[in-house]
């Protein structure tokens, strides 16, 4: 049964509507085996480079799919939220939820966001069944996004032009157990985006 056809101990007037339509069938109907494939590293690590292809390659594959990028979804769905510790974490907690509802619709979910607490990540895993959820760490050095610094936010970070930027003056808590780790600086795109198809392929 569905993890969320139960009551919530903090609201415990919510019932979810238990749908006769499972999740299962409806990835059969796509003949494929949805997951969330989360991306997490520094700003100008290549998350959403990686996703971007990944997505490109998995929709020549006939895989159904969408890409959840932390830019995007901060123009709509979060657009409140800033780049505070509470905000972040808030962040994360619907970007988690919104993959969590695309995988059950039978998609195959690529996340990209910074999401810089490990506390959060791990919550996000836990809205997944086992194996559904994979961890890749993008481990590109700060130094080598800070040069890289495409949107100039590590300049304007660097002069104090914007607070509590990811590296700087906000932490970044590499994960312990990620499923795969992929330094841009190191490993060629065309490399990266086979490894992460042989995780998928796994999966
Ligand atoms: S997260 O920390 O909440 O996961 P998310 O990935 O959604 O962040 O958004 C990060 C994007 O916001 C970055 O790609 C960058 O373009 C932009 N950004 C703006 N301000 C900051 C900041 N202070 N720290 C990091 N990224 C920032």
């Amino acid at each position: 049964m569905n993890k969320r056809a139960c009551v919530s101990a903090e609201q415990p007037q919510i019932r979810p509507y238990v749908l006769s339509l499972s999740s299962e069938a409806r990835a059969v109907l796509k003949r494929q085996r949805p997951c969330c494939l989360w991306l997490t590293g520094l700003s100008g690590a290549g998350k959403s480079t990686l996703a971007n292809l990944l997505e490109l390659r998995l929709y020549e594959l006939g895989m159904h799919t969408f890409v959840l990028d932390g830019d995007n979804v901060r123009s709509g769905l979060c657009r409140d939220l800033g780049m505070g510790v509470e905000a972040r974490k808030e962040n994360i907690r619907r970007m988690a939820e919104v993959a969590r509802l695309m995988v059950d619709a039978g998609l195959l979910v690529i996340v990209s966001a910074i999401s810089p607490f490990r506390v959060d990540r791990d919550a996000a895993r836990a809205l997944f069944a086992p194996g559904q959820f994979i961890e890749v760490y993008v481990s590109t050095p700060f130094d080598t996004c800070a040069q890289r610094d495409p949107k100039g936010l590590y300049r304007a970070a660097l002069e104090g032009r914007i607070k509590d930027f990811t590296g700087l003056d906000s932490p970044y808590e590499v994960p312990l157990h990620a499923d795969c780790e992929i330094d841009t600086s190191t490993v060629e795109l065309p490399e990266a985006i086979r490894r992460l198809l042989q995780l998928l392929e796994r999966q």
